[in-house]
């Protein structure tokens, strides 16, 4: 029998994150059975509950985000960004840091790799780069914060060793982010969805937001990637999941194919493309 209040819920769950469960109503009838037998709630109850306790969205966002993410991950987009667009974008912009933004960045090991592969390339001096980790899930972004992962986590299954070696302090039975690594990230709590957090979120030269559209549904990812487009700086970049092409969707973007990848960018300003026109 469809239950009303699930069907609610599964629709006030779309409106507030994107996360689209309006089909695969079993799927989070199973996610939140557990939640709702504690409270002694039915699904209706459980609807009207939020409503009155926006606290509760926290945990209702701990229970149905899937947070898988490690080190290292697509490896050529990482080094392509690190190695030849933040170098470009460096000449064009001396007088102000780079800022990248690591969107949806789980427990932080996209962001940190980023701050690791930049040491790597020894151009950056401290200060030169700014990398802002977000997620809507308040959870894993402790875990971001501490910067600190079990040795036999998920974390570290493509990591090369001698970046582990280098950038890593051996503690208790994992690892901890050094402090050079550390101080180059910074972590907010912000929903895609959410236009005031977004708001509040400057202009960023680089982006990427890889491996969370595969949730949203076309509607949604053209949402996003409308805002992402904003937050954009004129010529800036964004990276996504290889799953996760945008390149029939006509939102502003260029398709650039590198090297093992491909990414996206925004058209630069009238003045820079004058600037690149005649430096030729
Ligand atoms: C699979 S992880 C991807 C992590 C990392 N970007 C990577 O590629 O390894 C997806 C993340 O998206 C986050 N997420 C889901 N919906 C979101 C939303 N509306 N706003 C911000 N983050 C969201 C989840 O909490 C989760 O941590």
């Amino acid at each position: 029998m469809l239950d009303y209040g699930l069907q609610r819920l599964s629709q006030m769950i779309y409106d507030f994150c994107g996360l689209n469960y309006k089909e695969r109503l079993a799927s989070l009838k199973e996610k939140l059975s557990k939640r709702i037998m504690e409270l002694g709630f039915s699904y209706e109850d459980y609807y009207m509950y939020i409503q009155r306790n926006p606290s509760e969205w926290e945990v209702l966002v701990e229970l149905l985000t899937i947070n898988e993410t490690y080190f290292y991950r697509e490896e050529n987009q990482l080094h392509e960004c690190c190695s030849v667009i933040l170098p470009k974008l460096r000449t064009s912009f001396r007088n102000r840091p780079l800022r990248i933004w690591s969107a949806a960045c789980s427990t932080g090991e996209e962001p940190y790799t980023l701050a690791m592969l930049i040491q790597e390339t020894g151009r950056f001096s401290p200060g030169t780069v700014e990398i802002i980790g977000t997620d809507i899930n308040k959870k894993v972004l402790q875990k971001a914060e501490k910067g600190w992962y079990h040795q036999s986590s998920f974390a570290f299954r493509r990591i090369p060793t001698n970046l582990l070696h280098k950038y890593f302090d051996v503690e208790n039975e994992g690892y901890q982010i050094k402090p050079s690594i550390k101080r180059m990230v910074r972590f907010q709590q912000l929903n895609l969805l959410n236009q005031q957090q977004m708001a509040l979120l400057g202009e960023v030269d680089v982006i990427f937001c890889r491996n969370v559209l595969i949730y949203f549904d076309q509607e949604t990812i053209k949402t996003v990637i409308r805002s992402l487009y904003r937050k954009l700086a004129p010529g800036g970049y964004l990276f996504l999941g290889h799953a996760e092409s945008i390149t029939d969707m006509d939102l502003g973007f260029q398709k650039v194919d590198a090297a093992k990848t491909f990414y996206y960018r925004k058209e630069p300003d009238q003045d820079e493309t004058i600037r690149c026109v005649s430096s030729r």
